[in-house]
């Protein structure tokens, strides 16, 4: 991540006293969708349920809007994974609908959510 170009691909450790239990990211687009990106993210599991991921995703998308050209943020979790849209919910994100089938996991055929948060939201 540190090698990577800087304009491209936006990385934070996500630390609890100096200690990194987790990262988001930010990646953008190429060709039409160069202003748009999309974000994934994790928290140690021993840190689920503080608001941390939420506080994660709230800071890094203020950081994109004020300090990059990019317009579109997305993210793309599975339906099922509902703690990962309540805090998309919970900074901001509308989900724009479900992309029905869209991935096998463990030769589970899972829907996925479409969230994204537009610089002026
Ligand atoms: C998704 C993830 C980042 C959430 O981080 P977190 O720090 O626990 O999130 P927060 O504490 O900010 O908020 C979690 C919310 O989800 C809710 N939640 C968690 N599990 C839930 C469940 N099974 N059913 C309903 N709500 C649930 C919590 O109640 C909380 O909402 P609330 O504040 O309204 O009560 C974390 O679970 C994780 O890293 N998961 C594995 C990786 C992953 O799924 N990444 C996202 C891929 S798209």
């Amino acid at each position: 991540m540190l090698s990577a170009d800087k304009d491209v691909t936006y990385t934070f450790a996500i630390t609890v006293d100096d200690k990194a239990i987790g990262s988001i990211g930010v990646f953008r687009c190429n060709n039409i969708h160069f202003r748009t990106a999309e974000m994934g993210y994790y928290i140690a599991e021993s840190y689920w349920g503080k608001g941390i991921g939420t506080s994660a995703v709230k800071q890094t998308c203020r950081y994109i809007f004020e300090n990059t050209d990019i317009l579109r943020i997305f993210a793309e979790p599975f339906a099922c994974n509902t703690a990962s849209c309540r805090i998309l919910e919970k900074a901001g994100f509308q989900c724009e609908g479900i992309l029905r089938k869209n991935a096998i996991k463990n030769e589970v055929i899972l829907d996925m959510k479409m969230y994204a948060m537009i610089k002026e939201d």
